[in-house]
């Protein structure tokens, strides 16, 4: 293994970055981290990677012209905005469940992206991504590009986010194939890491014809670490 150097700011680092009501986003990502989606009309920003691995899933699965992006990135600023907004138009329960806190929203973090089923009016805070057709197809090879459906049916109480068939976080591969074989959570698979230690059993896995090895490193307040 090659050797591996850990600083306190890596913790809100990351593709499997953890954010939600009880891990608020402390970071602001770095513009030049972040791409534009195709198409370039909607202005729609992603993390670099994410949006490399989605475009190729899209164009692997010839679905450009069915799976629209409608939205990627978002500043604390914008995330307020729809917050605030959503408040007075749907009220609060339904806003609670469908738009994440500002400060607590993973869109600020680059790596999450509502898909739509390109049609001529798009709701903007619940787009429709069927579980059918091209958009089925396009669940069923999500993992395998590093993308989890991010907040499922019967796991409410546990993302505390109501069931959003549109949003999909990038996680990176495997997590993303773990997940879903295991049909944990984001939540429930950062639990899980930790029963991997770096200092004690790690969890090897073998997908798609390539080794992992997957531990979990804790950080002391003071110190960075060096694992060799
Ligand atoms: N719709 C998701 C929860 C967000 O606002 O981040
Ligand atoms: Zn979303």
């Amino acid at each position: 293994m090659k050797c591996l150097q850990f600083q306190r700011s890596d913790i809100s680092k990351g593709h499997l970055i953890l954010v939600n009501p009880t891990h608020p986003y402390t970071e602001q990502i770095m513009r030049e981290q972040l791409t534009l989606l195709a198409p370039r009309s909607l202005r729609i920003l992603l993390e670099r990677q994410a949006a490399k691995m989605l475009s190729e899933a899209i164009a692997f699965l010839g679905g450009a012209q069915d799976i629209v992006p409608v939205s990627g990135y978002r500043t604390l600023k914008e995330q307020e905005a729809i917050y605030h907004n959503s408040m007075l138009e749907h009220g609060e329960a339904f806003t609670r469940s469908y738009v994440a806190i500002p400060g607590c929203s993973e869109h600020q973090t680059g790596l999450a992206v509502d898909l739509a089923k390109s049609q001529e009016d798009l709701d903007a805070i619940r787009p429709e991504f069927p579980y059918e057709g091209i958009w089925g197809r396009f669940r069923r090879y999500a993992a395998r590009y590093g993308f989890i459906e991010r907040y499922p049916a019967g796991k409410e109480k546990i993302t505390r986010i109501a069931h959003e068939p549109w949003h999909f976080r990038y996680v990176g591969y495997p997590h993303s194939a773990l997940m879903e074989e295991s049909g944990l959570t984001l939540e429930e698979y950062h639990a899980c890491l930790k029963n991997y230690l770096y200092e004690g059993r790690h969890y090897y896995t073998s997908c798609h014809n390539r080794n992992f090895e997957i531990f979990y490193v804790t950080l002391s307040a003071e110190e960075d670490r060096i694992i060799e």
